[in-house]
């Protein structure tokens, strides 16, 4: 999926995003059991994803899904506190393009499938993490 669809998605679900409670998002996602297990299988898709899985060589797994469940489960309105750094601080000198990052957010989607999780769930989600993508990207 290319970086203008996810901005695209982005803005439309703007609309259902205001329609929404705080936390409905976070109840379609599983709460946080499903958050869990979503993330547990979005790195394991980024492990086989040979577009990206070499710069995760080095990181610390376990770490990194703890900090992503908190991060997700925040977003989507749950009762979370996010504990990790910012995602500047957390992707700075790893030089990561739009390629990286569309190759992830796809990756996301493949788990969000696999989960069940309802297109409308999926926009919702990928819209609240794709303003990060100034932070995250190299420029
Ligand atoms: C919306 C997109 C993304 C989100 C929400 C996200 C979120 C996060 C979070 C929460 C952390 C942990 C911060 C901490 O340890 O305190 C992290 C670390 C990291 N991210 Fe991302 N990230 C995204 C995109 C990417 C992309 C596209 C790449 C590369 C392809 C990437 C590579 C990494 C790496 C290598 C780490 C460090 C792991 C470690 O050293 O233990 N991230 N990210």
């Amino acid at each position: 999926m290319r970086l203008t669809t996810i901005l695209l998605m982005a803005l439309l679900s703007g609309c259902a995003l205001q329609a929404s409670k705080p936390d409905d998002l976070y109840r379609e996602l599983g709460q946080e059991q499903g958050i869990k297990t979503l993330v547990t299988k979005l790195l394991y898709n980024i492990a086989d994803d040979q577009r990206i899985a070499d710069q995760f060589r080095d990181s610390n797994v376990e770490r990194l899904r703890d900090k992503l469940v908190e991060q997700i489960c925040v977003l989507s309105g749950g009762p979370c506190v996010y504990t990790g750094d910012t995602m500047a601080e957390s992707h700075a000198g790893k030089n990561i393009n739009d390629m990286h990052f569309n190759a992830l957010v796809e990756d996301l989607i493949a788990a969000m499938n696999s989960q069940q999780i309802s297109v409308s769930a999926q926009n919702r989600l990928i819209a609240l993490l794709a303003p990060m993508h100034g932070d995250i990207v190299y420029h």
